[in-house]
């Protein structure tokens, strides 16, 4: 994290302020027009103060009288200078407020912004507690130091202004402030390199802690049915003890510089106090003037802290930084084409692979990557069904991601009516092609905005038509608010298959021209399921059907397409029609009665609908 040295983070901390002000010129503009002129009345306070002293105090206590015209005159001054002080922290507060909160959405926005941006292969390596963390409190940290900046900057001015008030006044006194001020700032600052590793280790530990609550919740099933909370609740608690073990460690670095900073003004004004007393007896200087001077000192104190709030906040707000430059900066995003198929033709589209090779990243630059797919080829004619069929890890889920763009070939092309997808533009891809994933993803919202998603062209009218082949519409009118009913959060309140069926249904809306399912259909009644798939062949209402590749196990589905490819191990091992390959293909017989058989055992007490959000994410995958 902190890798480089502190003066380092010194350095690239005053970089990310600067960049914060150059986001936020005129509302920093305001902040340090406040915070200096809150410096300025504090110099004038402690002026004023040693003035009262010496010009009226002490005549009054030698004269035993008061003049009250002089101490009516210092009571305004006295009340004029409070005023442009609240106005100055009004300001400054308010400008500060402004720009930490503003750069706070500003960047918010851009990182989740990037998220959507960044292709498939950055989300696998990248875990899901890290990006919540990155789009919270990574960028939460990179602006803290905001809040103190602007009172930091009128200090430093503040403290400029100081010193030449204490020239103007007796050098032997400026002197003492020429000790202390650097002292002060130089305190600061090794506060803050100390301060470095600690808050990078404690901002790095709070993303993991985030990164482990995340997984426990979103795997709760797991966790529960595989009775593995005790060691789930240890192994969350290990990071959270060294969460806190670390900040612990930054309280204890500010428990001892804290009453160092503290007392480093205080010493100061003794200073004063004893070079003061030698001055005034030499006669260099007067009763007023120590009295402001000494004044001045402890006023000073409190607006110098903010400076080591600023430097103590760099580490922090550099390692926030880092992460979140590391999303912003990010590369791999795919650059999309120019080329766009006919919209005007909503005929079936036709789907080819050609010599395709494809593997993951490793998590790891230096580890080299495995083949997951190795010289496939197939096409899937406009307007028919291609069935894929193979054990699980045999790569079907990735042909399907290549198929629709989510990733790209390593070599080899990937074409929709002959044009590359890669050379398409991304508005294109959507309206062309569609894919349904096995693990159905439902917003918070009602029926309608899941299905519909606010695309244009796609009204209630649509909205039916695309539940009707979905199988969806019996269920949907049946909700109490039919398209107006909320779904809960990932559609908990939606069964399984039902879930299935409005995902489905999402992606028929839009009328796409080549429909992907990934065993898309695997909660809902296997009857059903070769209904969908051959009302989606023929449709009702007469129009084109889609070319369809679906990666399917049950032999009523499988035995609707007009072609099934077998693939394992990442390769085509067979293609034919269902009969054809039941004769031929060992090992594909073998699997689809297993699975069938595995469904029989596991599916006979309940009907499909029933299969709960709670087990769907259990069943389904055949071992090899
Ligand atoms: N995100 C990923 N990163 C690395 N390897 C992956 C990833 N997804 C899948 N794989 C690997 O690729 C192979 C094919 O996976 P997949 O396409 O999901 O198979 P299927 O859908 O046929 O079960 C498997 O060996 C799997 O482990
Ligand atoms: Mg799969």
């Amino acid at each position: 994290m902190a890798s480089g040295t502190s003066r380092d983070v010194l350095g690239r901390g005053l970089r990310v302020l600067g960049r914060a002000i150059r986001e936020q010129p005129r509302i920093f503009a305001v902040a340090v027009a406040g915070s200096v002129l809150f410096g300025l009345m504090v110099i004038a306070s402690a002026y004023v103060v040693g003035g009262v002293v010496g010009k009226v105090v002490v005549p009054a206590v030698a004269r035993g009288s008061v003049a009250g015209g002089v101490l009516a005159l210092a009571a305004a001054a006295l009340f004029g200078i409070s005023v442009l002080r609240v106005v100055g922290i009004f300001g400054r507060r308010l400008g500060a407020g402004y720009m930490q909160y503003r750069l706070q959405a500003a960047y918010r926005r851009r990182v989740t912004r990037r998220y959507l941006d960044l292709p498939l292969a950055w989300h696998h390596r990248n875990a899901t507690g890290t990006l919540l963390s990155n789009a919270n409190s990574d960028v939460e940290a990179a602006w803290y130091p905001i809040a103190p900046l602007p009172f930091a900057v009128g200090t430093l001015v503040m403290l400029v202004g100081a010193v030449v008030s204490l020239f103007l006044t007796d050098w032997a006194l400026a002197l003492v402030g020429l000790a202390v001020f650097p002292a002060l700032f130089a305190l600061n600052v090794v506060y803050s390199r100390r301060m470095a590793p600690r808050q990078a280790r404690a901002q790095r530990l709070r993303a993991e802690v985030s990164g482990i609550a995340h997984e426990s919740f979103d795997g709760a099933l797991v966790v529960k049915t595989m009775g593995r909370e005790a060691q789930e609740t240890d192994r969350f608690a290990a990071r959270a003890g060294e969460l806190r073990d670390a900040l612990i460690s930054v309280g204890k670095l500010r428990g001892v510089f804290d009453p160092m900073l503290e007392t480093l003004p205080s010493l100061g004004t003794l200073a004063v106090l004893v070079v003061g007393a030698v001055r005034l007896r030499q006669g260099a200087i007067d009763v007023t003037e120590l009295v402001s001077v000494a004044f001045l000192f402890t006023v000073l104190a409190f607006p110098v802290r903010a400076i080591g709030w600023v430097l103590a906040e760099l580490p922090r707000s550099v390692a926030g930084w880092d992460r979140v430059r590391r999303v912003l900066d990010a590369t791999g995003e795919m650059p999309y084409g120019e080329a766009t198929l006919d919209p005007a033709t909503p005929t079936p589209a036709t789907l080819a692979f050609r010599d395709v090779h494809f593997g993951y990243e490793p998590a790891e630059a230096h580890l080299p990557g495995a083949e997951v797919l190795g010289a496939v080829s197939f096409t899937v004619p406009a307007g028919k069904t291609v069935a894929l069929v193979g054990p699980t890890g045999a790569g079907k889920s990735t042909i399907a991601s290549l198929a629709v763009r989510l990733v790209d070939p390593g070599t080899g092309t990937v074409t929709l009516d002959g044009v590359d997808v890669r050379d398409l533009t991304a508005a294109s891809l959507a309206a062309n092609v569609a894919l349904v994933a096995q693990v159905p993803f439902v917003f918070d919202d009602t029926v309608r905005a899941n299905i519909a998603l606010d695309r244009p062209g796609v009204g209630d009218e649509e909205v039916w038509a695309a539940l009707r082949l979905a199988e969806a519409d019996g269920f949907v009118a049946a909700l109490p608010d039919g398209l107006d009913t909320m779904v809960g959060e990932r559609g908990t309140s939606l069964s399984g298959g039902q879930r299935q069926r409005l995902t489905l249904a999402r992606a028929l809306a839009g009328r796409p021209r080549l429909l992907v399912l990934d065993d898309a259909t695997s909660a809902v009644d296997p009857r059903v399921e070769a209904a969908i798939l051959a009302g989606l062949r023929t449709p009702a209402d007469g129009g084109a059907p889609a070319s369809i590749l679906v990666v399917a196990y049950r032999r009523a589905t499988i035995a609707l397409a007009d072609e099934v490819i077998y693939v394992e191990h990442g390769r085509v091992l067979a293609r034919g029609t269902h009969t054809e390959l039941l004769a031929t293909v060992p090992g594909y017989a073998d699997l689809v009665t297993a699975y069938e058989q595995a469904e029989q055992e596991r599916e006979q007490p309940r009907p499909y609908d029933e299969v709960t959000p709670l087990t769907s994410g259990l069943e389904v995958e055949v071992d090899r």
